[in-house]
């Protein structure tokens, strides 16, 4: 039906195609009439060009051209020719040349309104729901259709890089039990076994370390997973991991290949060289010095302690989250002092209510003015002795105009509101390149995680990864008899890696000893029986010869969102669901038979009202 893609007819080929008799096929981008000559713009996959219909040189085809709406799909024949020098358009790839048209042939047309304009020449002002409503409507636009092009290619360069390097993709089931991640599951009640549930997996976890078990030493797979949580604009109920297991690989080897793999990717999809190796920051640095185990570098801001300065102070704010075993840090914000009034800073304000929202009371702040005099509540001023001030100023880098922002109280809300109110001021200060071309790309891989944190509501502890990361021998002692004892306060070893404060992926090295992976499930609050009811498989294999291994998986989707530049992941996904977890295009979740329930042994307690 075509000889050519619209976009093939370029400007920097124009030498060639000049004169050529072709077929293309497209979609009606545009139509313009200009007064006896119609222009339209053709659109396929691989871009737009300029169809002239002039009805003296092609009365059939100008009449079907002066009917023709938006988006109606068309064959077009005609001859190349070069655009006068006056009507050339410098915007379009093939804006040097234009299409006469000979014969116009109508493949389908657009009936009834189409819900927006496909053609995006201005800025986009269709709200999500309608584009994921219409989302064949919006694929067609040149920047979904980018993306799942970017998509395309970073998986296809992973494939190839991963498959130099000797891995094999394997699949694993969809339906299967249960695997901690940390989410909620998506459950599908079995006809067949009456009362019983699979879950879709949350991540292949199990099964790629069964895989290592099995032999196959280096595994791949592109695999869907399954995650029943609070939706965000990095998270999907159901997205794709890029993920993998190796056998016989210690976790410098691991990292090592894994930063070649994001070489490989950021060098086939942006052109881009990245450094290597990337920084490391362990977890404990990580935390103290941004708050979080996701920290953006892109810009300072750090966090400081300054607990030690203001212990003995007055300040009951402070001195008294430091008795309590809490801790006093502070931010110092260059140029604060004119960027951000008091108003915002006190109850009320923007940036006050960040702080609050992570669980802080307050934000206490002091201004640093010229030769180094302070500005702050009187509480403050009068109780901070000349050398905590000097050492202050010192220890923070602060300069006349720096604004320290503090934080008092348990650590680790003190560390979440910090964190918050700095992402939040780096936005608001203009402190990250807002545009796609200099984007900077902060690697940083995140190691020796903790293996636990300690869950209050649930009063355990409970993995901070999953419960088949290995723990860092040195921390563990070589005696089975002391694991009990010292598993708790054991590093893993898990690293994750961070790209401009988003978690990109994750990973360990697991568990291959079956005695110690029952005393990790013990340590989360699982006893043995009910290890055993849920992970006996799992311990089964790992007493017959397990090799050591370890693995990571990527976020596809989080990868492709930076890549492209895009703000939700939702952009990067062919069909995503809403913030509800809902397609809007098929309406699924739906009802469903009462047959099909009774078939399936289930009957619902859902009320309206809930
Ligand atoms: P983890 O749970 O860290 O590790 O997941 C790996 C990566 O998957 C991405 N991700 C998500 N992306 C979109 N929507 C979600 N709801 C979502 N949840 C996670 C993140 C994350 O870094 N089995 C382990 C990996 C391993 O140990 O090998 C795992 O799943 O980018």
């Amino acid at each position: 039906m075509r000889s050519h893609g619209c976009g093939d007819l370029r400007s920097d080929l124009a030498q060639d195609v000049i004169g050529l008799d072709v077929s293309l096929c497209g979609w009606v981008d545009r139509r313009r009439d200009h007064g006896g000559v119609i222009f339209i713009d053709l659109r396929d996959r691989s871009g737009t060009v300029q169809i002239t219909v002039d009805p003296d040189l092609g009365a059939e085809a100008f009449a079907v051209a002066e009917h023709l709406r938006s988006e109606t799909v068309l064959q077009v024949r005609g001859r190349v020719r070069a655009r006068p020098a006056e009507s050339l358009n410098e915007r379009l790839a093939t804006g040097h040349i234009e299409v006469l048209a000979s014969a116009i042939t109508v493949l389908n047309a657009v009936k009834g309104t189409l819900p927006f304009p496909v053609s995006v020449h201005d800025e986009e002002n269709t709200r999500e729901e309608l584009r994921l409503r219409h989302r064949y409507l919006d694929l067609r636009r040149e920047r979904m259709n980018g993306n799942l092009r970017l998509r395309h290619l970073t998986i296809q360069t992973a494939r190839r890089f991963l498959e130099e390097q000797g891995f094999i993709e394997v699949e694993t089931p969809v339906l299967t039990r249960s695997t901690p991640e940390g989410a909620r599951d998506y459950l599908v009640p079995s006809r067949v076994c009456g009362g019983e549930w699979f879950a879709l997996p949350q991540s292949p976890q199990l099964f790629k370390q069964l895989l290592m078990v099995g032999g196959l030493e280096r595994y791949y797979q592109v695999a869907r997973c399954f995650r029943d949580e609070d939706l965000r604009a990095d998270r999907q109920p159901e997205f794709t991991q890029l993920d993998m297991e190796m056998s016989f690989m210690d976790q410098e080897q691991i990292l090592a290949l894994n930063e070649q793999l994001i070489c490989a990717i950021w060098k086939a999809v942006k052109g881009i060289a990245l450094p290597q190796p990337f920084p490391r920051l362990t977890w404990q640095e990580a935390m103290d010095r941004y708050g979080t185990d996701r920290p953006d570098t892109r810009y300072g801001m750090e966090l400081v302690n300054v607990s030690d300065l203001v212990a003995g102070m007055g300040f009951k704010v402070f001195s008294g989250a430091v008795a309590a075993g809490g801790s006093v840090k502070c931010i110092a914000v260059p140029g604060g002092n004119e960027a951000l009034s008091n108003v915002r800073i006190k109850p009320g304000g923007d940036v006050f209510s960040e702080a609050q929202k992570a669980g802080a009371g307050g934000l206490a702040f002091i201004r640093v003015r010229e030769g180094g005099e302070i500005d702050t509540i009187g509480a403050i001023k009068d109780n901070l002795s000349a050398e905590a001030k000097a050492e202050l100023l010192e220890r923070t880098g602060a300069v006349p105009g720096t604004l320290l922002l503090f934080g008092a109280g348990d650590t680790a809300t003190v560390n979440k509101a910090l964190d918050r109110v700095r992402q939040f001021l780096a936005k608001e200060l203009g402190l990250v390149a807002a545009d796609r071309a200099n984007a900077a790309w902060n690697f940083l891989w995140v190691v020796d995680f903790p293996m636990f944190e300690f869950n209050a509501g649930e009063n355990r502890l409970e993995a901070l990864h999953h419960p088949f990361c290995a723990p860092n021998v040195a921390d563990l002692g070589s005696e089975p008899a002391q694991w009990a004892a010292t598993l708790p306060t054991a590093r893993a070893q898990a690293y994750d890696l961070v790209l401009n404060g988003l978690e990109l992926g994750g990973g360990s090295l697991r568990i291959h000893d079956s005695a110690l992976q029952r005393q990790v499930l013990e340590t989360i609050g699982l006893p043995l029986e009910e290890a055993n009811r849920q992970f006996g498989f799992l311990m089964e294999a790992l007493d017959m010869g397990a090799p050591p291994h370890g693995g990571l998986a990527f976020g596809v989707d989080r990868m492709v969102m930076l890549l492209a530049g895009e703000e939700s992941i939702r952009d990067t996904i062919a069909f995503p669901k809403t913030q509800q977890a809902r397609c809007l295009m098929t309406q699924a979740p739906a009802d469903v038979s009462l047959k099909q329930l009774e078939e399936l042994h289930v009957a619902s307690t859902w009320t309206a009202d809930e």
